[in-house]
């Protein structure tokens, strides 16, 4: 089968195009034959290796050298011990940390897939999973949004902040996303009521305090987050550098403790009740999917570092 292989860690130009061996479904694995697979930002840290937790299990090289996460198919062969499929199926789920969406054909456990709505198009499919359960279980679950309250979204024009901003509208907050210039209108065009350019204003040093900031692009000092929040606020990184991973790691509890403010990291659990619960949100029309760009396999560099380079407003999606 096509795959986009690379074998170590770099910019987009070590992706290349290659023939390798198709997968072989373990028992309670099925194989997928991709019909569209999406781009996230961790497809990006996975190829560049960075920030440093980008090379877990894989430090001198990538692990896993087919990238992409977010997959659509039909199910080709299912193993034995599967129940929930069968060939012909359309499926679709987020595979992190396995990966192996940018192929032809991916293996993936059938506890990772939801049976994709005939409604939807492989492409809508692939766009939901990882992003929208990153922002459902920071905006509903650990953020537990109340009508009325200040939430802010930092990166809110990207793939996880497009879900983010509209669930957090949902629910009745009062939102303000923040991103680059070029995505102020878009940013607006999901509902956030206020944005900020980050590339001219710092929202940590402009005096206005959130119940809630959720961060997929996190890079300062977690003292700057806990100016920013209100006290009971909360504050979760769903993304960002090292340095302030270890920070809120190593003071959260403190900070916790001596003001009430809640610092904390957002680790993502992949499960297919989140995403139908934000596919039903999807068809509803309460949540709109945003779809950029579409691009062939054989595009997967371009396509990575489309969204790398924070051009990408909402998603980037690979049709196989
Ligand atoms: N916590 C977990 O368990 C878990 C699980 C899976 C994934 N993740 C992580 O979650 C994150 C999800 O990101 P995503 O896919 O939504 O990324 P994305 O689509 O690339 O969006 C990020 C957005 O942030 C913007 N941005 C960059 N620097 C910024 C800054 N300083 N301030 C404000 N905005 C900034 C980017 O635009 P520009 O770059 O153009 O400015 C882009 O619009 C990734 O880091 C991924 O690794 C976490």
């Amino acid at each position: 089968m096509k795959a986009i292989v690379y074998t170590k860690y770099g910019p987009p130009e070590v992706l290349q195009l290659k023939e390798v061996a198709k997968p072989i479904p373990k028992d309670d694995e099925v194989l997928i034959k991709v019909q569209a697979v999406s781009v996230n930002r961790s497809d990006w840290e996975g190829l560049r290796g960075k920030p440093l937790y980008a090379r877990i299990g894989g430090l001198l090289k990538p692990r896993r050298q087919i990238l992409g996460s977010d997959v659509a198919g039909r199910v080709e062969m299912a193993g034995r011990n599967v129940r929930r499929f069968q060939p012909g199926d359309e499926v679709f789920g987020d595979i992190l940390p396995r990966l192996g969406g940018f192929a032809e054909y991916v293996r993936a456990r059938e506890s990772a897939l939801a049976l994709k709505p005939a409604s939807m198009t492989f492409e809508e499919a692939a766009a939901i999973p990882q992003a929208a359960v990153i922002a459902l279980q920071g905006i509903r679950d650990k953020g537990r949004v109340q009508p009325g309250q200040k939430v802010l979204v930092n990166g809110a024009g990207g793939g996880a902040g497009t879900f983010a901003v509209q669930l957090a509208k949902l629910y009745g907050a009062e939102v303000t996303g923040v991103d680059n210039t070029g995505k102020l209108n878009f940013m607006r065009s999901l509902g956030a009521d206020h944005v900020i350019d980050y590339t001219r204003e710092d929202f940590t040093r402009d005096g206005k305090q959130y119940d809630l900031i959720f961060d997929v692009v996190a890079h300062r000092s977690i003292f700057a987050y806990k100016r920013a929040l209100r006290s009971n606020g909360s504050y979760f990184l769903a993304g960002g550098s090292v340095a302030t991973i270890l920070q809120i790691l190593l003071l959260g509890a403190w900070i916790r403790t001596t003001t009430g403010k809640e610092i904390r990291i957002l680790a993502v659990q992949p499960n297919t009740e989140d995403v139908d619960y934000m596919k039903e949100l999807i068809e509803a029309g309460k949540v709109t999917l945003v779809i950029d760009k579409t691009y062939p396999l054989s595009e997967v560099p371009e396509a990575i570092g489309y969204v790398g380079e924070g051009d990408a407003r909402g998603k980037v999606v690979i049709t196989v």
